[in-house]
């Protein structure tokens, strides 16, 4: 049993939907509209209903969909972009891809999400926008992001490739994340909470205006064939990526309850264990555990990993190097951020998706228990 066990089961959770993937796929093929099209324009009809936002904007991959956002806001070059320390380098090289500077600052070492005090005191005159990321699949605190954006004038880009279906309990109102913030931007990479078969990412926003912009940039600067107001790239969604997507959110929710349902598992059978931290779960969000992320006291992740591998269980660092250390980033004279530097020695992520059973949960926290 063990040696099946996986980081990710794409190929599992394909096979429970087969028929209506392979499907949609072939409806696709026998239409040729590869590009766009109406797969795409329903899919983003989908999107907008699902998270009860106004616009949804597809495109290439969630990397394009942070810079696409940042550079429809028209901010002058130089302007600083505050975002968390502890992300995958997606969030601050599109911060750097379109001239604006990454400023990094700490994190929560409970919930592993953006500092709120440290945002508060990083902000200069050059501050424009706060980045948040909704880490591992549970929200920054968007009530204290956006009240602190508010008083200062800033826009907020949620970063949400890690959280697709999860609800925010705001102080005045439940909705999901990806509908808070100026623009929020999402990830289909085929492991995210909803994945394609390729790479694929889209953009939310209740400003028509923003969205307007993000259209027009998304698909080379032009909102009539042939006619380009502004310099802007190709970043468009497949359609058979888009048909894919329009299956697999139909059952986005229950997927995201699998997750859940594993998470709750292993908390159960690890909560006792003296060395190791469970996730914290936010009371603000309903955490969609993109990844459970165990923290561990006086054990280095690399031992507990190296030791999980020799019992066929894979585990990832998420993530081995903060920002402020990468050296892509030194440019920008990062601060140091303890919290995050002590989380990327101590953090270990176990197997996530929606095919883990209770038996392979159960193999992996005995053999965790068994190490010390
Ligand atoms: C937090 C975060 N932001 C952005 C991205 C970028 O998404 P993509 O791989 O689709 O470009 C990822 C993907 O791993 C991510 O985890």
């Amino acid at each position: 049993m063990n040696h099946s066990i996986q980081m990710v089961d794409l190929y599992g959770q394909y096979l429970q939907i087969k028929p209506e993937i392979d499907k949609a796929i072939a409806s696709v093929i026998s239409n040729t509209a590869f590009i766009n099209g109406p797969e795409v324009s329903a899919l983003q009809k989908d999107l907008e209903n699902y998270l009860q936002v106004s616009h949804a904007i597809t495109c290439a991959n969630g990397t394009d969909a942070l810079t696409i956002a940042l550079w429809a806001l028209d901010l002058e070059p130089g302007s600083e972009v505050i975002t968390t320390d502890f992300t995958f380098i997606a969030t601050a090289e599109a911060i750097a891809r379109v001239g604006l500077i990454p400023v990094l600052v700490d994190v929560n070492p409970q919930t592993f999400t953006i500092d709120t005090h440290a945002i508060e005191q990083a902000i200069t005159p050059k501050t424009k926008v706060i980045m948040p990321v909704h880490l591992f699949g549970q929200g920054a605190d968007m009530d204290e992001i956006m009240r602190i954006a508010k008083q200062y004038n800033l826009f907020v880009i949620e970063d949400a490739a890690q959280c697709f279906g999860a609800d925010y309990y705001s102080e005045t109102k439940t909705q999901k994340l990806c509908t808070i913030g100026d623009i929020a931007c999402t990830s289909f990479f085929p492991s995210k909470n909803l994945g394609c078969f390729g790479d694929g990412g889209a953009l939310f926003t209740n400003n028509s205006e923003l969205a307007q912009k993000i259209k027009i940039i998304a698909n080379h600067g032009s909102s009539k064939k042939y006619y380009h107001s502004t310099i802007g790239v190709n970043s468009r969604l497949d359609a058979i990526q888009a048909a894919i997507l329009r299956v697999k959110l139909h059952y986005i929710d229950s997927y995201n309850a699998a997750r859940r349902n594993a998470a709750s598992q292993y908390t159960e059978n690890l909560q006792n264990v003296p060395w190791i931290h469970t996730p914290t779960i936010s009371t603000k969000s309903n955490h969609v555990f993109h990844q459970y992320t165990i923290t561990l006291e006086h054990v280095s992740n690399n031992e507990l990993q190296d030791y999980l591998q020799q019992h066929m269980i894979p585990s990832m660092i998420y993530y081995p190097v903060p920002m402020h250390k990468q050296e892509a980033l030194q440019h920008y004279s990062p601060k140091p951020c303890p919290v995050s530097e002590k989380l990327s020695k101590s953090v270990l992520s176990l197997p996530m998706h929606t095919e883990l059973t209770t038996e392979q949960i159960l193999y992996i926290c005995d053999t965790i228990r068994s190490f010390k």
